[in-house]
């Protein structure tokens, strides 16, 4: 992640943007990574304060750290406290990017109903609970933007991946609604989705399901998942799999927006996702891709663009 904080932070720090920076963590006794990134910006425009977004507590001790709680945009002149005391005083557009996420993959009957409630904890009432706390003050101030890291897997189901994605769908469709109450009010949603990401993300996640067990799970099912899903899935992601690095980007491009987009794509292969579901209402198309997908992704990637018309170039020049 370090590489994509970088250049998260390098964007950011420009005098032009957001000059500063409240960069959280579950465990700040895994910050030196994270610090060691900020570089010359630690102390000055960014400070690392922790976070946990399953807890009440946690979300309102952090959120009193920040300048009277004021996540988004500060004038200049504004009067600063706490971490920001002697940071120089611009316009800032200071906006709540929430990326914390778990993953779950595996045949459903070998999970259990705790697993899947922790993804959702974390996924989906972890940016709501955020949310919830800033936006009053947004409201207030008339203006805001919160971007969220959503994943193409909110837009179309993955086989294996049924609660991750249900998830990250749950994320869409509460950020799709909200959106829309809070144009009033000058507050945008952006959903940033990416595909297949090289992260510790994946590499821990298909690690930990190579060994697991996942009792109550039919031979065929188990299978299917280890001597199909598996290898093709490692290989899905090892051919094209973006950076944190080209997602971080992504992010800096949808903060600097003048009109941020309510949904982003970070990887134009998935593009022709959406295209899709608008052309079959019916599903069909995409749960016949879903499983040629799965047998044989870079292929079937192909087709998917096929189908919907689209040039697989313009995602190269997206
Ligand atoms: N990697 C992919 O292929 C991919 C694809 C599409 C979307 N995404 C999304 O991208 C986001 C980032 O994932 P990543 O790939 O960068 O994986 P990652 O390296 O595992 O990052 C996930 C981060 O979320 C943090 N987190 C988990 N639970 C949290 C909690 N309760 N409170 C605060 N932070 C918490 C983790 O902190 P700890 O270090 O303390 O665990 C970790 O820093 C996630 O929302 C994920 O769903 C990933």
């Amino acid at each position: 992640m370090a590489s994509a904080l970088n250049s998260l932070f390098s964007w950011l720090m420009t005098p032009d943007n957001v000059t500063r920076v409240v960069a959280t963590m579950r465990d700040l006794g895994k910050k030196e990574a994270l610090e060691a990134a900020a570089g010359e910006a630690l102390g000055k425009t960014l400070s690392v304060a922790q976070l946990d977004v399953c807890s009440d507590e946690s979300v309102t001790n952090c959120l009193s750290h920040i300048d009277g709680g004021q996540v988004d945009v500060l004038e200049a002149g504004s009067e600063d406290s706490g971490p920001w005391a002697g940071f120089e005083q611009h316009s800032l557009h200071y906006p709540l990017v929430n990326n914390a996420g778990v993953g779950l993959v595996g045949p459903l009957e070998g999970l259990s109903l705790a697993t899947m409630q922790n993804v959702f904890n974390t996924n989906f009432f972890g940016a709501v609970r955020l949310v919830k706390a800033v936006l009053p003050g947004m409201k207030r101030r008339r203006r805001g933007h919160i971007v969220v890291v959503s994943s193409v897997m909110g837009l179309q189901g993955v086989m294996f991946n049924d609660v991750y994605a249900a998830s990250k769908f749950a994320l869409e469709g509460f950020f799709e609604s909200l959106a829309i109450q809070l144009r009033q009010f000058n507050i945008f949603i952006s959903m940033v989705e990416p595909g297949p990401v090289t992260t510790d993300f994946e590499g821990k996640l298909l690690a930990q399901v190579s060994e697991a067990e996942f009792p109550d799970t039919d031979p065929d099912t188990l299978g299917y998942f280890r001597d199909l899903y598996l290898p093709a899935s490692r290989e899905l992601f090892r051919s094209v799999g973006q950076s944190p690095r080209d997602v971080a980007q992504v992010i800096a491009k949808v903060i600097g927006s003048p009109r941020p987009p309510l949904r982003r794509q970070t990887n134009a292969r998935y593009l022709p996702l959406t295209v899709l579901k608008a052309m079959d209402p019916s599903g069909g198309l995409g749960t016949d891709l879903g499983q040629k997908r799965t047998l044989d992704p870079l292929e079937s990637d192909y087709s998917l663009c096929e189908l919907s018309s689209m040039d697989p170039d313009l995602c190269a020049s997206w």
